[in-house]
């Protein structure tokens, strides 16, 4: 496995791969490596001859009063890990590889950015898209690897590479929990226990809103509902939003019809922690 923070030197090698007509398999992350981004590296792995990771904790996508300078790294252990699940490259750059000084332009979106996280974070997105077309364009991957985790960001993209002819497979992959249902994180290390045990109310709650579909609920309001009950009997939980949109288009729906992604984001303490479900119709 090789470790390159030089975008020249990570094109030179994909290159490399392509005139031998191998296909290349990318999952993007900024780090602090775990089950979750392991299942979409094993699945990369899995669907291709060559897989990158990228680790680069992207500052354009944080904003003015969010965790950039506490955003937990680990790059030995995020090493071994792609040592050991068989990965290629790990593309791990400086902030200053990425973006020079003159850096001014920008990858956008109308509607889609504008619900859900794009609420609270109007800047996000934007970073977002922009830093992984970048990427896209360095390692140039036959398919990319996101996690359902973050569902928003997988309908963005999906959207992006639709809308800008990007030549890449868009793969989205289901969310890995921890044994007791909470969703896997790397701002999760951010919690105190007595927080890591109320941060439980969020797949709880799900629980409760998917139950209520598979019992033939169609109605959008009386699922928001169910979940923001359940979310409010545990009082170290402050919602941020409890939304049912169309998980393509990120718009509100009143019926369940479709594809639809049902998504929270709740403050647990200082820490916001997001999770979904989808359903299928
Ligand atoms: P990061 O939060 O490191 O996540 C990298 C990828 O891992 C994302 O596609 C995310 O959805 C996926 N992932 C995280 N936790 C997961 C879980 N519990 N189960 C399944 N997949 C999970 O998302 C980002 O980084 C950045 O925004 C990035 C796309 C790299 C752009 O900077």
């Amino acid at each position: 496995m090789k470790i390159y923070g030089e975008i020249d030197k990570v094109r030179a090698e994909v290159k490399a791969w392509k005139r031998e007509g191998k296909t290349v398999g990318f999952v993007p992350t900024m780090g602090y490596l775990h089950e979750g981004h392991k299942s979409l590296i094993d699945a990369a792995r899995r669907e291709n001859d060559k897989v990158v990771v990228s680790i680069f904790v992207n500052p354009m996508q944080f904003g003015p009063n969010e965790d950039l300078a506490s955003y937990p790294r680990d790059m030995e252990h995020d090493a071994k890990l792609c040592e050991d699940a068989g990965v290629d490259i790990i593309f791990h750059p400086e902030p200053e590889e990425m973006y020079d000084d003159g850096f001014c332009s920008y990858v956008d979106m109308n509607g889609l950015t504008t619900e859900l996280c794009g609420k609270t974070r109007p800047i996000h997105f934007r970073g977002v898209q922009t830093v992984v077309l970048k990427l896209f364009h360095i390692v140039t991957p036959d398919r990319a690897y996101f996690g359902q985790k973050d569902a928003q960001q997988l309908a963005v993209i999906r959207r992006m590479v639709k809308d800008l002819n990007v030549d890449t497979k868009i793969i989205g992959c289901p969310i890995v929990r921890e044994a007791d249902g909470l969703a896997k994180s790397s701002r999760n290390t951010y919690l105190s226990p007595e927080e890591r045990q109320a941060a439980l109310v969020l797949s709880r709650s799900l629980k409760t809103g998917k139950n209520l579909v598979d019992q033939g609920e169609t109605d959008a309001s009386v699922i928001r509902a169910a979940i923001t009950t359940e979310l409010e009997k545990e009082p170290l939980a402050k919602i941020d939003y409890v939304d049912v949109v169309d998980f393509d288009t990120i718009t509100p729906v009143q019926k369940l019809t479709g594809s639809v992604l049902v998504a929270i984001a709740v403050y647990i303490g200082k820490t916001r922690l997001i999770d979904n479900f989808i359903v299928e119709k």
